[in-house]
């Protein structure tokens, strides 16, 4: 059993994941899914912050568990052990903690470096990550039923791929960004046609067009 998974990320018009003014609504929609979880790609994470602050003895401590806490459990996966910035969002307003994605070709000392800070963490794939397992072990062992993403297009694009998308979800902001942004499905490669359903149209903040489409099987 796995987490139904949907992906949510906001575009423009000409399909580009940057390059908007506003991200409000993104956020704003984002909560109505009930996840339990969020899954963000590592480039997304890397490219967060340009500069943050060093670690303090908190970024060594894991987070408390409250039942009453409803912050969402975040996710990560990096199998090439770039990311040495978690403790910027851990335990922050929209993040509880994080469970990083590894497979067995991630560094050691990236394993260290996550044991040294009490970071959770699933081994699962031999070279990327291999989400069918990771997500197995999410859906048993840390209860998760809800996921979304909240990656720029190569994540979800891989997720598409393996048939783990169960819902996309889209923001259509009012712009056109142009060729100077990266589009959403540049790395999309389908052997046949993947059939849609759609089954949310809503405009938000009179400007944004909502959209959800189920994905067939
Ligand atoms: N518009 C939106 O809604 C939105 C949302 C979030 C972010 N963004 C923007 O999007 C940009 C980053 O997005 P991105 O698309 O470049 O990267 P991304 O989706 O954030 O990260 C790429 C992820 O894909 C994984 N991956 C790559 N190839 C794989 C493969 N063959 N098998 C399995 N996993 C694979 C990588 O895993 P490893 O780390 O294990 O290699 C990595 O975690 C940022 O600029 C950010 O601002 C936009």
């Amino acid at each position: 059993m796995r987490p139904k998974v949907v992906m949510h990320t906001q575009i423009s018009l000409d399909g580009c994941v940057r390059g908007f003014l506003e991200t409000g609504v993104y956020y704003a929609v984002a909560n109505r899914f009930n996840a339990d979880m969020v899954l963000f790609g590592s480039e997304t994470v890397y490219t967060a912050a340009e500069h943050y602050p060093p670690e303090t003895e908190k970024a060594f401590t894991k987070p408390v568990n409250r039942p009453d806490d409803k912050r969402l459990m975040c996710i990560v996966p990096d199998s090439r052990g770039r990311l040495r910035n978690l403790h910027v969002f851990r335990d922050s307003e929209y993040c509880k903690d994080f469970i990083v994605l590894v497979s067995a070709s991630t560094p050691k000392s990236y394993m260290e470096y996550l044991n040294e800070r009490n970071y959770d963490f699933i081994v699962a794939g031999d070279d990327h990550v291999d989400y069918v397992k990771a997500f197995e072990v999410l859906y048993s062992k840390y209860n998760c039923r809800i996921i979304r993403t909240d990656s720029g297009g190569v994540l979800t694009n891989v997720l598409i791929e393996r048939g783990l998308v169960d819902e996309i979800s889209l923001v259509v902001s009012p712009c056109l960004v142009g060729t100077g942004e990266a589009h959403l499905f540049r790395s999309l490669f389908l052997l046949k046609r993947m059939p849609l359903e759609l089954i949310s149209c809503e405009t938000v903040d009179k400007n944004y067009l909502f959209l959800i489409y189920k994905v067939l099987r």
